[in-house]
């Protein structure tokens, strides 16, 4: 199988999943994007970018975290969810969001739909200002008065004096393909599944 990773903070907690289920993972590397490991081919990029890859067929399963998924406007076939990278989403701000007074409020993130989603359902207008990194800048520059982002320790919040007001949603590592994949592979992606499912004493 091509198996699709993330890279960056949950690479190390899917290797050690992926290796406590019996998986031959890619060990020491540096700056290698696909490695060979026994049967599989593990290639590496931003849990983003592996959306349009497992779509298209390409990659044939990926792993990434639900934030992603659920951002991704792409049909998509969510085989499980995984005991890791656990996290959540929340509206974090300086001080709490005032929704009365004319001036709509600006919330920055990475996660426009989602936060385009959640403020729309509780019924109330405001301005999605797209950002790609560091978000908690924007409400301590001024460029926004809230941000909704992925709080795991809480740490990053504490250290720039904002607060958690609202959460969104839990978030965790999910397994996933596509339709197309699932047609023409199915036996193999049942397979790696069971494994990842069963393989693990937990
Ligand atoms: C995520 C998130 C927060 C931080 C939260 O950013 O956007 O900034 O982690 O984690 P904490 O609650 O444990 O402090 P990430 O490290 O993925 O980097 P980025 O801001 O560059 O996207």
């Amino acid at each position: 199988m091509r198996i699709g990773i993330t890279k960056g903070r949950l690479s190390k907690a899917t290797e050690r999943y992926l290796k406590e289920a019996g998986v031959e993972t890619w060990g020491a590397i540096e700056r290698e994007l696909i490695v060979k490991r026994g049967e599989h081919e593990f290639v590496f990029m931003k849990g983003s970018d592996l959306i349009p890859y497992v779509a298209q067929g390409v990659l044939d399963v990926a792993i990434t975290g639900s934030d992603i998924l659920l951002e991704s406007d792409q049909e998509l076939s969510e085989l499980t969810e995984l005991p890791f990278g656990v996290c959540r989403m929340s509206v974090c701000a300086k001080e709490p969001l005032q929704f009365e007074g004319g001036r709509r409020v600006r919330i920055a993130t990475k996660y426009p739909v989602i936060a385009k989603r959640y403020f729309s359902e509780l019924g109330v207008d405001v301005d999605i200002v797209p950002l790609n990194g560091s978000v908690e800048l924007a409400p301590l520059l001024g460029l926004a008065d809230a941000i909704v982002d992925i709080v795991e320790t809480g740490e990053t919040l504490r250290a720039n004096g904002l607060n958690e007001y609202e959460k969104i949603i839990d978030i965790s590592a999910r397994f996933f393909t596509s339709e197309w994949t699932l047609k023409r592979k199915r036996v193999e992606v049942i397979q790696l599944l069971e494994q990842l499912t069963e393989g693990v004493t937990r």
